[in-house]
């Protein structure tokens, strides 16, 4: 029998199926020849009650997600299992447990449909999902990646060919948001609603150190001890001041990180001589990082990315795009890879 799928699917036709379980989102996503058909998001509400991702946890859930969630990617997508070319997940880096779940359910489809396997680096995926929308960034291009776990300037001179230039010394900038928010009294992860919140506040109202750091890299520890001591100096004297002042301090501390994110992206620009310049990972979700990244590109001439919103938070879109320039180039991973959860770049 002949399914409605077939009749689109020709001999140069790539399809992959790719799964994405690095941390706490079960992600499912597919793509042909490069373009995405389906991008599958279920977020784990069940961590919200204790403040960050209980990893215990996050496997089960991965568990009890999986299925539903690839059947729901290959539903939307119009796709059958049997038609996909090559399967991917997430190899590194994230939460061994969370990567196991991934690994192992997308090395048994390609085992049972005998089709290739390809492993993915998650901070590589952050990066090409800025090729993923029509406008993509010529080659060579700079990538700020910043998310809950990983601060880098990437230096990209073909799809699978990048090298960071510039990276955290301690926190992430997403760490920075979610502390400070931890701070303020505010659920996991604050990323978000410190967004939110900001919209409403004054930037200058409250000052906050940038680090001396030369180079290219980057240090959010000392700003976080910063706000801590901030805060805690101002509740001493008055008990509501978060509560009066949310706004505000939402503003500020935003304000400061993402001055710190594009001093260095600048410096990194001017470096490299580059002018192809774009932005990745669950923070470039952040409105005003957005706004402040396309109005420095005007300034400096450059012509900017940055991926739509549902690829800048963990998704497995980032993953079937990755997955399909290692298909093309025949990078194909052995069944007997396991996943690491520490960052092989
Ligand atoms: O890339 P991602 O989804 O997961 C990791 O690979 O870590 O990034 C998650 C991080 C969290 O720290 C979250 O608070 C932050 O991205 N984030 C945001 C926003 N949306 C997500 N930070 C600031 N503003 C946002 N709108
Ligand atoms: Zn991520």
């Amino acid at each position: 029998m002949i399914s409605s799928s077939d009749i689109f699917i020709t001999r140069s036709d790539i399809i992959i199926l790719a799964v994405e379980s690095s941390c706490d989102d079960t992600c499912a996503a597919v793509c042909k020849n490069g373009k995405i058909l389906s991008n599958i998001i279920a977020t784990q509400e069940v961590h919200k009650q204790y403040g960050g991702v209980v990893p215990e946890l996050a496997s089960r859930a991965h568990i009890q997600n999986i299925v539903p969630v690839v059947d729901a990617a290959l539903h939307k997508a119009g796709i059958q299992s049997k038609d996909v070319d090559g399967f991917a997940y997430t190899h590194s880096p994230g939460l061994i447990g969370s990567l196991l779940v991934g690994s192992q359910f997308i090395k048994s489809m390609a085992l049972a449909f005998d089709k290739p396997l390809m492993e993915v680096h998650h901070m590589q995926a952050h990066v090409l999902a800025n090729l993923i929308a029509d406008q993509k960034p010529a080659f060579p291009f700079l990538c700020l990646t910043v998310s809950g776990g990983h601060t880098q300037i990437v230096l990209c001179s073909a799809p699978l060919t990048m090298e960071v230039v510039g990276q955290t010394l301690d926190d992430a900038a997403g760490e920075a948001f979610d502390k400070t928010a931890k701070i303020l009294g505010l659920p996991y992860p604050g990323g978000p609603l410190i967004d939110k919140y900001a919209k409403k506040g004054d930037p200058l109202r409250y000052h906050f150190p940038e680090p001396s750091i030369t180079g290219l890299d980057f240090s959010f520890s000392g700003l976080k001890t910063a706000i801590l001591y901030f805060i805690q100096n101002e509740v001493r004297q008055n008990p509501s001041f978060i509560k009066d002042n949310l706004p505000d301090i939402c503003a500020s501390v935003q304000e400061r990180i993402i001055s710190i994110l594009l001093n260095k992206l600048s410096a990194a620009a001017k470096k490299n001589n580059i002018s192809e310049v774009c932005i990745a990972g669950g923070v470039s979700a952040n409105s005003r990082l957005r706004q402040a990244f396309q109005e420095l590109g005007r300034h400096q001439h450059w012509n900017t990315y940055m991926p739509p919103f549902e690829y800048c938070t963990d998704n497995a879109g980032m993953i079937a795009i990755t997955a399909y320039y290692k298909f093309l180039e025949n990078q194909f991973a052995s069944l007997d890879s396991s996943p690491s959860a520490r960052a092989t770049w």
